[in-house]
């Protein structure tokens, strides 16, 4: 187990915006949980009270653009406070630890997406999780303009800041899209990639599929 810490599986899924991921994610902790094992199931950012807080400040659709740097910081410093009061902590005990987004989404959003560059990120996102790895990542994958349209045909009050097309245009959600496909590349023991573009009982059988290995 690359997290290195006994007993407990980090899994994360990642993807663009409109992928349906929160959906996927709790489809997935019932099935984990139906093995026995206990299942934690969180999201970035987010997680704690102060990492809900900082969710506030980070998607609130309103007000002026923000340098990416500082986004990347703030994401950074929520995920410190999950990673030490709800990640570690469960997989101390042996839990099966379900993160809807994690380090990848700030490589994939601030870096790809917005340019800041990727050993930057490393170097903060290292510091943030103390090296913490997840053991799996099942990437969501579908077009940007579908995942865009997903979104915006949905409750147009739920549209967060990285999703509203005057701040974060197609092109930024076409280069996200990319970067993950990228990440996923690099690292293929640990990347499995689900076509996020159909009914939702598929894409969750498959997810189960991406990660039952780890269950035997
Ligand atoms: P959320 O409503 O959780 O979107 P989704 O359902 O698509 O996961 O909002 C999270 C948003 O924050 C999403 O647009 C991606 C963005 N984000 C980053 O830009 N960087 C990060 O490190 C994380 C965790 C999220």
């Amino acid at each position: 187990m690359v997290n290195r810490i006994s007993g407990g599986i980090l899994l994360t899924l990642e993807g663009p915006d409109g992928a349906g991921k929160s959906t996927q994610a709790r489809l997935l902790a019932e099935r984990i949980g139906a093995t026995g094992r206990e299942v934690v199931l969180t999201r970035e950012p987010g997680g704690t009270p102060m990492g809900e807080a900082v969710r506030g400040v980070l998607l609130a659709a309103a007000g002026e653009a923000r340098d990416p740097l500082t986004d990347a910081f703030l994401f950074n410093a929520a995920r410190h406070e999950l990673v030490i009061d709800v990640i570690r902590r469960a997989l101390e005990r042996g839990g099966i630890v379900v993160c809807d987004r994690f380090t990848d989404s700030t490589l994939a959003y601030q870096g790809y997406g917005a340019g800041v560059p990727l050993d930057t990120l490393r170097a903060l996102a290292n510091i943030a999780t103390d090296g913490l790895r997840p053991d799996r990542t099942i990437l969501f994958d579908l077009p940007a303009e579908a995942g865009l349209r997903r979104r915006t045909e949905g409750e147009q009050s739920d549209v967060n800041r990285f999703e509203s097309a005057d701040q974060h245009g197609l092109a930024f959600h076409e280069r996200v899209r990319a970067g993950y496909l990228d990440l996923a590349a690099t690292e293929p023991d640990r990347w499995r990639m689900i076509d996020a573009d159909r009914p939702a009982s598929d894409v969750a059988g498959d997810a189960w599929n991406a990660v039952s290995d780890l269950f035997d």
